[in-house]
């Protein structure tokens, strides 16, 4: 697979219509420090959502290909490593070897008028 796109905190990620076909697409969030942490986007109907590419089962990336991180039928999030599933809007895992309580890390978004773009970074 290929690094994906590098992206700031604040910057725009992408457009809605870009996540069409896949409607995933896979990013490398960059802070100031220079950490990286891959990230993904997906898109249902009209609405975006995006997690950190950590499966919660082994902490491995759930995607084998780039930009696929959907079940066939697009309904679910699948982890390819052992076939964990988790709901698009909220991450919340569907099935898997893991616990029922699990959870994909969600990551703040904004979308305006047909764009996507990272939260600016909380100062702690
Ligand atoms: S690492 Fe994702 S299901 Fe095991």
């Amino acid at each position: 697979m290929s690094k994906p796109p590098i992206v700031k905190p604040g910057e725009i990620l992408c457009r809605v219509e870009d996540l069409s076909d896949p409607p995933s697409k896979a990013f490398t969030l960059q802070f100031d420090d220079g950490e990286e942490v891959e990230i993904f986007a997906v898109r249902k109907d009209d609405c975006v959502y995006a997690y950190i590419n950590d499966c919660p089962h082994q902490l491995l990336p759930l995607n084998w290909k780039d930009d696929v991180f959907l079940t066939l039928d697009k309904s679910r999030i699948l982890c390819v490593m052992h076939g964990a599933t988790f709901r698009i809007e909220t991450g919340q895992v569907l099935s898997g070897p893991m616990p029922a309580n699990c959870a994909l890390t969600a990551v703040p978004i904004d979308v305006i008028d047909g764009v996507v773009r990272l939260a600016p970074r909380e100062e702690s």
